[in-house]
């Protein structure tokens, strides 16, 4: 089975890409510039202008479409450009379309959430058959937020907030496990191993660190705040990712963070 991976140079790109070429998996991987890399066939495609996408899909049996642009064209690239995929996949007769997708896309208020939302339907009403697998977020964001925040001063948060951090290894793993299952015309979820309270995660993340940064209260108003701390971004679908938050500062910071 010939695989397409599109945002294959991502986080979690690269561990999908690891996964794959260990599952023997024929690969193809698409990026918006030209990239090279052991026994991976790279190919240049732009889900915004859709350039590239007809011949990145040429003689693929799945696609795993990882691709997003969080952080600006999010209409065009996610939505627009799901939407280019799964024409360009169904003309050449791709037979499991797989869509990362994000816990909690349905119930919290974000605009990136609500494109993602709108990306899921586009690859649901498709002909290409499907899946979507929502995880929850990688620690890695979690530690850029905070980090960014302790930059600033103190770190700002809503410690009544509910996170559950999943490895990106342990998502990739899922998702060549849900592309060897066949399409299940439907959505499953997958988060990491502990739902954790904001002010327990800064509270470890400060202690890796060895940061003296204070954590500085917020309570996120409206609608947003509720989902998050009702548990918007968590998921009790099983089973689970096993590495921990405290993994995670462990691997990054060294030391002996807490579990
Ligand atoms: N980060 C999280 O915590 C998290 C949690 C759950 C689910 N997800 C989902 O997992 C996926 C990957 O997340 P990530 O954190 O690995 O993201 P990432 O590192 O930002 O990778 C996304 C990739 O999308 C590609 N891309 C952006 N604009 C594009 C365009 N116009 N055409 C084609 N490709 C484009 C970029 O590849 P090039 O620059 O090489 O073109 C980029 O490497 C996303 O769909 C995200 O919503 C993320």
């Amino acid at each position: 089975m010939r695989v397409l991976v599109t945002g294959a140079g991502g986080r979690l790109g690269s561990d999908v890409l690891a996964r794959l070429r260990d599952d023997g998996m024929r690969v193809r991987a698409s990026s918006r510039r030209p990239r090279t890399g052991p026994d991976v066939e790279w190919v240049v495609a732009d889900l915004a202008t859709g350039d590239g996408l007809a011949e990145a899909v040429t003689g693929v049996d799945t696609v795993l479409h990882l691709a997003s642009s969080p952080r600006g064209r999010t209409h065009q690239v996610d939505v627009l450009g799901t939407r280019r995929l799964v024409v360009a996949a169904a003309a050449a007769g791709v037979s499991h379309l797989v869509y990362i997708s994000i816990v909690g896309v349905d119930r919290v208020p974000i605009p990136y959430y609500r494109h993602k939302l709108a990306a899921e339907q586009v690859v649901a009403a498709g002909p290409v058959p499907w899946s979507v697998l929502r995880a929850t977020q990688f620690p890695q964001f979690l530690d850029d937020l905070l980090a960014t925040s302790a930059r600033l001063g103190p770190v700002l948060g809503d410690r009544a907030v509910l996170a559950q951090p999943v490895d990106p290894a342990e998502v990739a793993a899922r998702l060549a496990a849900r592309l060897a299952a066949g399409p299940l015309g439907g959505i499953e979820e997958f988060g990491g191993p502990q739902v954790l309270r904001f002010d327990e995660a800064v509270r470890a993340w400060r202690e890796a660190r060895g940061s003296r940064r204070p954590l500085l209260p917020v309570r996120i108003p409206g609608r947003l705040g509720r989902e998050l701390r009702a548990g918007g971004l968590v998921t009790e679908a099983l089973p689970r990712g096993v590495r921990t938050w405290a993994d995670h500062l462990s691997d990054t910071y060294g030391g002996t963070a807490r579990r």
